[in-house]
């Protein structure tokens, strides 16, 4: 079998490479500037073999956009000079929460950039828990759609073992995401429902759906643990934690982020509105990352297991 090769966009720093190194990936030296009007540059300057793999792997946010660009250039010109067993990892996919059309006539963008992606003969697609797997069903390529649950479950064992946890779902689309989590750790859980103008984005309601439970559980709990696939502008987790200090919750609340975007004053918003302690994992540069929570072993696996698998040719 030829060699691995980590093709890494030069600015994504978040993610840890040392399991990559540890599995004997090499990383492949690409060049990178941007020219004065902002397009990109790239150039990849070791020597492409056509029997090795190539992973690319690519940063999601900030400048979605212009990673975006850079994945294309880097992806093609692999193609160019013979790679032919390309998979591209994606921890956090750009655009994944435009994953439906929400108002007649818009783009499905999520769905449009993975058929890009694979256009340029790309066999295989890996992410870390998109934020609407169903979307995939539109696609015809190979996504594969790492879940972190068992890292979740085993980190918060390890962190918060002296304490009694209960996990909340922030809305429906993470319910069963907490519900395994929880179930590892042999918590109780609760979620929250919310709606949002589909034409501003903002949320007009967001409740628990069995008020009664997590009231219960406020007085036997003391830690709550909150966790989202994306935290952007922070106002959905810190909506759930005044919720909780209102309801007369004085015990520790922890907020999690898959991919943790911290836009604008999010991390304010979430430390005024009662959250004691935020962590995230590497999909996305960000303060408050967690070696443990790094998603980088379980890219490693899915990667020796597609590679495994195919044998000598992922295409
Ligand atoms: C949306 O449904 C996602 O799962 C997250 O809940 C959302 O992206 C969080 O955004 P924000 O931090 O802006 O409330």
């Amino acid at each position: 079998m030829g060699m691995i090769w980590l093709a890494k966009d030069p600015l994504y720093n978040s993610i840890r490479i040392r399991p990559f190194l540890q599995k004997g990936f090499k990383v492949l030296n690409i060049e990178h500037k941007r020219f004065p009007d902002g397009e990109e540059y790239i150039r990849i300057l070791d020597e492409i073999n056509e029997e090795d793999h190539y992973v690319v792997i690519l940063r999601g946010f900030p400048e979605q956009n212009s990673n975006i660009l850079r994945g294309l250039l880097i992806i093609d010109t692999l193609r160019d000079f013979g790679a032919r067993k390309i998979i591209v990892v994606w921890p956090y996919l750009p655009y994944s929460r435009q994953d439906k059309r929400f108002l007649p006539g818009e783009a499905i963008s999520v769905i449009t950039l993975v058929k890009v992606i694979s256009l340029l003969g790309v066999s295989y697609i890996i992410t870390v828990d998109v934020h609407n797997e169903s979307a995939f069903k539109r696609f015809k390529g190979k996504i594969i759609n790492i879940t972190t649950e068992d890292l979740w479950a085993e980190y918060i064992a390890r962190r918060y073992n002296a304490r009694k946890i209960a996990l909340i779902a922030p809305d429906k689309g993470r319910e069963e995401f907490i519900r395994k989590v929880a179930q590892t750790l042999g918590a109780d859980y609760y979620v929250f429902e919310k709606r949002r103008d589909l034409t501003t984005g903002k949320i007009v309601c967001h409740s628990p759906t069995d008020e009664e439970s997590i009231k219960n559980a406020i007085n036997y709990a003391d830690c709550f643990i909150i966790i989202d696939d994306i935290i952007a502008t922070g106002g959905t987790l810190a909506n759930i934690a005044r919720w909780l200090r209102t309801e007369g919750f004085n015990g520790k609340i922890v907020v999690g982020g898959i991919h943790g975007l911290f836009l604008g004053n999010a991390v304010d918003r979430l430390l005024r509105s009662g959250v004691d302690e935020i962590i995230a994992s590497d999909t996305v540069s960000n303060p408050f990352i967690h070696d443990e929570l790094s998603v980088s072993p379980l890219l490693v696996n899915a990667i020796l297991n597609i590679i495994g698998e195919k044998g000598e040719r992922t295409r």
